[in-house]
């Protein structure tokens, strides 16, 4: 009998929902995809070097004109310098990235700090690294870092803590105070950040996004994972990248060759035309999702759920206690049976889970949609 690696790992609750939603024939809200297309000029350039000879492997560390167009990117918008071959890694997503990343730092052994909720690809790959992952809360209401309970944590087996800003699921973002806990920290342990910043683009009200890339301090020690579904709403190529400091970007490399080796060609060459010919693209990304939290949030108002504050990312979370006390897991699939919207239940994101009553919806999705779940959340 083969004996499991990963034995308490089963089907995602994101294929679960999304099944259960086409099984009721609802409106999906779970995922976390978009409902409309990606820009018709990133589909004529993919046709385009699909059909002039784009199609053998790239080169590994991805295609050289997306290299430069990504550092071009970072380097304005974090304001640093940074080296497009020896910092730039393309992957296949951002889950290549985070995974390559934590097989890169992790020792049998080892610790990682994750915090709860937390994206569910992190600690798997901790598991299969050999490594233990510790689970620290996000404090309630607000889902901020509790930088004391890191401290109490940090053993000399630390080797890395994965921060996630803005936050999937709760919509939270990182401030300029966890900028300094974090600086301080590092500054006394010898350990590694992995910043997961996919949504670095969807930030609202004005707010600033505080890349790590931003301080040089964290900076040398951090691997940044982005992602091009997300910026450029494709999430099904599985596009992404990592980027981080040149001796790192050495052994990052040494775990992504034999992962994947490359990524697609045709995709990174469109890509990288997108980001030169159309630059105004991901400077209104923030306003553009804005507006979607805004309509959702402005139809389901009257309604009976609760709205947590929603800073960036495409996720807005709804406290239910005031509708139901049934757990989140039987609520969500109750709403997808009887109401026909489905939805993530947040206890799926922790380790231990809080005894709440909150869900979370994908704004991501045509206005007429989000009006239409909206005005049936309203009758729940
Ligand atoms: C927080 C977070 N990290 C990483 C990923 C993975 O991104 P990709 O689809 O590029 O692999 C996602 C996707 O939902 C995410 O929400």
């Amino acid at each position: 009998m083969l004996k499991s690696k990963l034995p308490n790992v089963g089907m995602t609750i994101f294929s679960q929902m999304s099944a259960l939603a086409n099984q009721y024939d609802a409106i999906n809200l779970s995922q976390g995809f978009p409902s409309f297309d990606c820009d018709p000029y990133l589909k004529q350039q993919v046709n385009h070097y699909v059909n002039n000879g784009f199609n053998q492997y790239a080169p590994m560390p991805g295609m050289p004109e997306l290299q430069q167009a990504i550092a071009d990117l970072v380097s304005n918008q974090y304001e640093l310098n940074i080296s497009a071959a020896e910092q730039v890694t393309v992957t296949s997503g951002a889950t290549e990235a985070i995974f390559v990343a934590i097989q890169t730092l992790v020792h049998p052994g080892d610790e990682v700090i994750i915090f709860d909720p937390a994206y569910d690809s992190y600690e798997p790959a901790i598991d299969l690294a050999g490594g233990k992952c510790v689970h620290l809360s996000l404090s309630s209401p607000d889902y901020r870092i509790n930088w004391a309970e890191v401290e109490r944590c940090m053993t000399s087996r630390t080797t890395a803590i994965i921060i996630n800003s803005p936050h999937n699921p709760t919509g939270s973002i990182l401030g300029e105070e966890d900028i300094i806990a974090l600086k301080d920290l590092l500054s006394r342990y010898d350990i590694h950040i992995i910043s997961d910043e996919v949504y670095e683009h969807i930030v609202f009200d004005g707010q600033v996004h505080h890349s790590v890339l931003r301080y040089p301090e964290l900076a040398e020690k951090s691997f940044v994972t982005s992602s091009f579904g997300k910026t450029f709403h494709v999430t099904g190529w599985k596009i992404g990248y990592c980027v981080t400091p040149p001796d790192l970007t050495a052994e990052f490399r040494k775990i992504h060759q034999y992962v994947t080796f490359c990524t697609l060609a045709p995709m990174q060459k469109a890509l990288a035309d997108m980001m030169n010919k159309n630059p105004q693209h991901i400077p209104g990304l923030g306003a553009f999702y804005q507006h979607k939290r805004d309509v959702f949030c402005e139809h389901i108002k009257d309604s009976q759920f609760k709205l947590l504050p929603c800073h960036g990312t495409y996720f807005q979370l709804l406290d239910y206690s005031a509708i139901s006390d049934l757990p989140d897991t039987e609520f969500c699939n109750w709403l997808t049976k009887v109401h026909k919207v489905a939805t993530i239940p947040l206890s799926v994101f922790y380790q231990t889970p809080p005894d709440s009553r909150v869900i979370r919806v994908c704004f991501a999705k045509d206005d007429e949609t989000l009006k239409q779940a909206a005005e049936i959340l309203c009758q729940v």
